[in-house]
């Protein structure tokens, strides 16, 4: 059994998103710092890629959840393996993903930091995934792309820890 990568968004095309959306959001925090919180482990490579194109002043901070299923069904629990270094009320508080799929973690990442009193709260997400979403209360500000129901991989996001370091996003084809 060997794996295939096909090619989905190019590295070329992902740099020139992330150029777009951080140029948005350097509009939008114009005057104003952003804390960004980094989503361990798949959002490492996104942030440090929208980081560096940030021009306003940025400080980061990283947390760790995982999401637990049984069987093929998610039940959507969450579980919180690190939490914040630092507290976040008062601060303009940017929470960033690499996909967003059902929105579980998510759904619980909002409520847990929105009870901490940030001064606003916002998503950005290198991928969207809006059909397989089942908590529609969240609300992305920031979206590089949206994809069709698919597995990627790379760009941050892996297959049983591996392919991570990708530069572009590709999906999976398996040879049995
Ligand atoms: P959610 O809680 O269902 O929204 O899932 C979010 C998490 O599941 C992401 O942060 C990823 O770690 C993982 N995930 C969802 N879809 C994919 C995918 O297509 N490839 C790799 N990881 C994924
Ligand atoms: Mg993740």
């Amino acid at each position: 059994m060997s794996d295939r990568i096909r090619t989905l968004i190019s590295e070329e095309e992902v740099n020139r998103r992330i150029d777009e959306v951080a140029a948005q959001i350097n509009k939008d925090y114009a005057g104003r710092s952003l804390h960004l919180v980094c989503i361990l482990k798949g959002s490492v490579f996104f942030t440090t890629e929208l980081s560096k194109r940030l021009t306003i002043p940025v400080t980061m901070d990283f947390m760790s959840c995982s999401s637990y299923g049984s069987g093929t069904v998610s039940k959507g629990i969450v579980k919180l393996n690190k939490d914040l270094d630092e507290p976040i009320e008062g601060r303009d508080v940017l929470i960033i993903e690499d996909i967003i799929d059902s929105g579980n973690t998510l759904a619980y990442l909002m409520k847990l930091l929105s009870a901490r009193k940030p001064a606003s709260l916002s998503l950005c997400t290198l991928l969207d995934k809006p059909s397989r979403r089942v908590h529609h209360e969240v609300e992305v500000s920031y979206t590089c792309f949206t994809i069709d129901d698919l597995f990627v991989l790379g760009c941050g996001m892996d297959y049983d820890q591996r392919y991570r370091n990708l530069p572009y996003v590709g999906v999976l084809e398996r040879d049995e």
